[in-house]
């Protein structure tokens, strides 16, 4: 079970359910998020959601366990996005990534900011061996970097052609938070 907590007086991070597949395929299914994640697929669909969960299962048994996701809820729209953590094994288990989603409607709100900063600082709390949080974004997303410079991440590298998106090469810039920063 996954640590639940306000962000703010309207925000609250809490446990994905599978009553959340709905708005998960509401949301998710926005062709700018397929051209800024890594790995969810476009068109998105009820199945996507179905295999999306039913590879959380899978993982969280395995040893290294499944990716941590919350959902970010406004206290009166509901699901508004989400946000997770990736979760690293061994030699590489003091730095984690994140990701965070946010549904077109509540783009532009401050939500994502809000989350990034509230999640970071639990997880530095929460896990006292992590060291380090970092991001992935693609050189034509501001609104993320912008999002993780407000969250005090900084700027260590750009990436020329760090993946394939579509057959075309994608450069992105690397940032992250140290616990001491
Ligand atoms: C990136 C994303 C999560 C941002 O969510 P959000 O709730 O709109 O973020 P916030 O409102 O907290 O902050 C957005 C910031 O980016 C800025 N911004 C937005 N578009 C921008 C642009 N084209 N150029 C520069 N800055 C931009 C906003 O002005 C704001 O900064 P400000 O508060 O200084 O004005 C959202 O756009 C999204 O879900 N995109 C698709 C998926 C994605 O990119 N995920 C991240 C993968 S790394």
């Amino acid at each position: 079970m996954l640590p639940e907590f306000d962000i703010n007086a309207e925000l609250r991070l809490r446990q994905l359910t599978q009553d959340d597949f709905p708005a998960l395929v509401e949301y998710l299914n926005d062709e700018d998020i397929f051209r800024n994640t890594r790995s969810i697929p476009h068109p998105y669909t009820l199945k996507d959601a179905q295999d999306f969960w039913e590879k959380l299962r899978q993982r969280s048994q395995e040893a290294g366990g499944a990716p941590h996701h919350w959902v970010i809820e406004h206290r009166e729209h509901g699901f508004t996005g989400t946000i997770s953590v990736f979760l690293r094994e061994g030699i590489d288990s003091h730095s984690d990534e994140i990701g965070y989603v946010m549904g077109r409607p509540w783009r532009g709100r401050g939500y994502a900011t809000a989350a990034v900063k509230a999640l970071t600082a639990m997880q530095f709390e929460t896990r006292p061996n992590l060291i380090r949080l970092s991001a992935w974004v693609y050189s034509y997303n501001p609104a993320s970097k912008r999002v993780l410079e407000k969250a005090g991440y900084v700027v260590e590298g750009f990436c020329r052609a760090l993946l394939l998106k579509n057959g075309q090469p994608v450069d992105a810039w690397l940032l992250a938070r140290l616990r001491n920063d």
